[in-house]
């Protein structure tokens, strides 16, 4: 799918299909040719609801507000409904509020994200027809945005709506195909983008690392263990940002095994370590002025007679030791030597990625990811940022009498909370050993257990992979840049 930008009025313009969006249920509107006609078919104009007119090809699309948010849902849903049409080209025009930048974004974001389609395995794959996209600077409300900061946007749009489809891409991709070394291979494919390095550790160099409890979790595998590390390192970078993901390829639970329904969809485990690699390939691509280093964790979940057991005690690579109580809370295990290593970059924000808990989705709803922390100021940028980005999010508080809850009787800790409550927040709280004191005010732990893996499809989010937290960390990024 191509976009041009083109400075001519919508009317003006000849494409094979014309978008309009009915916004706030308003009929009146220039654009809207066929009120008439919408009215007799009982259009209404609300959010999520097409129609289209034959005789002048055009797709009326409800839209319930102009928010930034909506724009991107209504053109999703143009593709959708024109997803079985022949047409090659589309026209559509602009929808600004009171950020014509974020509108436009987000007109471009919608329109990729509604594109994607995970197909590797379907062998009649179905292409989208749509093969160009023009967007006329004729604007809704004419509050219209300049051809150059429209092109900016394009570009800016474009790469974090592509990052955002290839993490969905290494996502769904089956466990039996994106190994630990596979996913490696995906990494060192990043190498290519300007000042990018991309390191892959294997078993050897975790034991020389006293990484134990990432071992540990490995065991039964019959795949090796990978700890990827990409790098992006550009000339005079305003701060280091260093992200840490769990890239559980596959979760069966061990032999805390996992019962057959809730073991479906575990090879989204490896969620939060393709969020990172997608924010890091979109923050490289887009050249922004951060150093950045994306950690992953890769290995996977399994039973076998040399699997690591819930009584074994383990010793982290800071020294820490650990009991096992579930060998299905293993990505904290994974996680915290990662956060180890992480720190040694001495990071001026460290923010890990993991769909770490059922209990999060309890908290918060399939929809939205937990954010958690000990600074009140990083949470809340996060949190707006999210809200930018169209993905949702609520922060969950620590506490003290939560952190008491993984006493352990023969370690320093239990990797399970003593209590059936609170359990996403427990799970944060195990992580927060693992930061050293310098770097607690600097440190986000996000749970995308909910958002990360679709089975109903919701917005414009497809069946199956969401690329959960990437758009987010990406707007933060664009957020903080403007300082
Ligand atoms: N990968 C799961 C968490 C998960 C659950 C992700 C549902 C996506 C959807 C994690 O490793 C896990 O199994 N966590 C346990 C922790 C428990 C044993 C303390 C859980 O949530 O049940
Ligand atoms: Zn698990
Ligand atoms: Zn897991």
């Amino acid at each position: 799918m191509k976009f041009e930008i083109l400075n001519q009025p919508l009317h003006q313009t000849e494409t094979d299909v014309k978008v309009v969006f009915v916004v706030k249920k308003d009929m009146s509107h220039l654009w809207i040719e066929d009120k008439e006609s919408l009215e007799l078919l009982g259009f209404k104009g609300e959010s999520e609801e097409t129609l289209f007119i034959p005789n002048n090809r055009t797709l009326y699309v409800g839209c319930d507000s102009l928010e930034a948010d909506e724009i991107r849902l209504a053109t999703a849903k143009t593709l959708e409904s024109l997803q079985k049409a022949t047409f090659k080209t589309l026209r559509i025009g602009t929808y600004s509020n009171e950020c014509p930048k974020m509108s436009f974004m987000a007109l471009i974001e919608g329109f990729i994200l509604g594109s994607y389609s995970f197909n590797k395995y379907k062998s009649k794959k179905e292409p989208l027809n749509i093969e160009k996209v023009l967007i006329c600077l004729d604007d809704y409300s004419n509050s219209n945005i300049s051809m150059q900061s429209a092109q900016e946007s394009l570009k800016i749009a474009t790469v974090i709506a592509e990052a955002t489809n290839f993490a969905k891409e290494i996502v769904n991709t089956t466990p039996h195909d994106m190994t630990p070394i596979a996913l490696a291979e995906v990494a060192k494919t990043l190498s290519s983008l300007p000042n990018v390095t991309c390191k892959i550790m294997d078993e050897h160099f975790l034991q020389e690392q006293g990484m134990n409890a990432f071992l540990a979790v490995n065991r039964a595998s019959v795949h090796p263990p990978r700890l990827i590390h990409l790098s992006y390192t550009p000339k005079e970078p305003k701060k280091r940002l260093v992200y840490v993901g769990k890239g559980l390829t596959y979760d069966s639970g061990g032999l805390s095994l996992k019962p057959s329904e809730h073991m479906v969809t575990m090879k989204a485990d490896k969620s939060g370590g393709a969020a990172v690699m997608a924010i890091f390939k979109a923050a490289a691509t887009l050249e922004l002025p951060y150093e950045i280093h994306a950690i992953v964790g890769a290995t996977e979940n399994m039973i076998g007679g040399d699997a690591y057991k819930p009584d074994d005690v383990l010793v982290a690579k800071n020294g820490k030791t650990i009991e096992v109580r579930n060998t299905d809370a293993e990505g904290r295990l994974v996680l915290a030597d990662c956060l180890c290593y992480a720190q040694e970059l001495k990071p001026d924000l460290l923010i890990d990625m993991a769909t770490l808990t059922g209990a999060c989705v309890v908290a918060l709803g399939e929809y939205t990811t937990g954010i958690m922390g000990h600074s009140s100021e990083l949470k809340h940028t996060m949190q707006k940022a999210a809200s930018k980005s169209g993905e949702l999010s609520g922060t969950l508080p620590f506490n003290k009498y939560l952190e008491k809850l993984l006493k352990s009787s023969v370690a320093d800790m239990s990797n399970i909370s003593s209590s059936r409550y609170g359990g996403a927040i427990t799970a944060g709280l195990f992580l927060d050993n693992f930061i050293e004191e310098e770097n607690k005010e600097k440190w986000l732990h996000l749970d995308i257990a909910g958002p990360a893996y679709i089975e109903k499809s919701w917005g414009y989010n497809q069946c199956g992979a969401s690329g959960a937290g990437v758009r987010m960390n990406l707007y933060w990024m664009l957020e903080e840049n403007k300082q």
